[in-house]
């Protein structure tokens, strides 16, 4: 108590001094007091350290599940189904007048008889559940922009249902209307849809992968659910992304509406599993 002889004594100037809060304290009294102060400033270096502790372990586990999740694929069950739920808050606040949504999808489901779509990216806000949708059938895909559908890629579809990883990129801008599929790299289908000119879509909403919403974050119908696996979501709000670059073998281009790896809103009733990035594991990539 070495530190109490210390401030024993310069407690008791104070106690001696009128308008101190200590005026009138006895010896014991300040005694007491500083040796409580004493417990006190121990127990809160132990609380410091201890909060210190827990602050690095909680960075290292939120960087161990980015990681986890970051390498995780999901599978939507077959045949189609409400139940899988993978729900993202979007990362902006200002409305989109343009986009760009990858993903790396595997499946063989044929989309017929009972089967309406397959939806890959579903985005729905209070205005518009139909804000933006990314989908596919047996046949062709779709986009919607604000309820605006346009049909594109007829008979392009079966080119990827073998099971195999593909890479799937889709853009849209609202200055023209002009819209862009690339897969594995390679553009298969462009053009222009005057009736999503000017369009905006507004912001605040959520990002569905794999189901169609009917309302904000639900409303799904099975006949619209994706079966099949999806990792490596990732939505930009341009269209100015080089879809090849993304889908390179350990590319770390990440969007900055969704970004794989990011906390979801939701996620449930999915298998996942852990899954190296699908570019490496191809057997053209040379970098991994
Ligand atoms: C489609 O892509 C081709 C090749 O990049 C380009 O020349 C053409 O202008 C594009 N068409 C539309 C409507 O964007």
């Amino acid at each position: 108590m070495a530190l109490c002889l210390v401030l024993g004594l310069v407690l008791a100037g104070l106690a001696s001094g009128q308008d101190s809060q200590f005026a009138g304290w006895s010896q014991t009294d300040l005694d007491a007091y500083c040796i409580r102060l004493t417990e006190v400033d121990l127990i809160r270096n132990q609380l410091e350290t201890t909060m210190a502790e827990l602050t690095t372990y909680r960075n290292k586990y939120q960087k161990a599940a980015a990681i986890v999740r970051q390498r995780s694929s999901y599978r939507f069950p077959r045949p189609q189904s409400t139940s899988g739920r993978l729900l993202f808050r979007a990362k902006h606040d200002t409305p989109l007048t343009s986009l760009t949504a990858c993903a790396w999808m595997k499946t063989d489901f044929k989309c017929a008889p009972n089967c309406h779509l397959l939806t890959v990216f579903s985005y729905a806000h209070k205005a518009n559940f139909n804000g933006f949708i990314f989908a596919f059938d047996g046949s062709s895909f779709q986009m919607h922009v604000e309820s605006q559908v346009t049909v594109f890629g007829r008979g392009k579809v079966s080119g990827f249902l073998d099971n195999q990883w593909h890479h799937h990129c889709f853009s849209w801008s609202n200055a023209a209307g002009s819209w862009r599929y690339v897969r594995d790299g390679a553009l298969v289908a462009n053009g222009t849809d005057p009736r999503t000119k000017g369009r905006i879509i507004s912001a605040g909403g959520i990002w569905s992968v794999g189901q169609e919403q009917d309302s904000v974050g639900g409303g799904f119908e099975t006949t619209q659910a994706f079966v099949g696996d999806i990792t490596q979501v990732h939505v930009w709000d341009t269209d100015k992304v080089q879809p090849a670059e993304v889908a390179k073998c350990g590319s770390d281009l990440k969007g900055n509406i969704i970004s794989w790896g990011q906390d979801p809103l939701e996620e449930n009733n999915l298998a996942s599993y852990p899954n190296i990035d699908p570019s490496c594991a191809k057997a053209s990539c040379k970098d991994n």
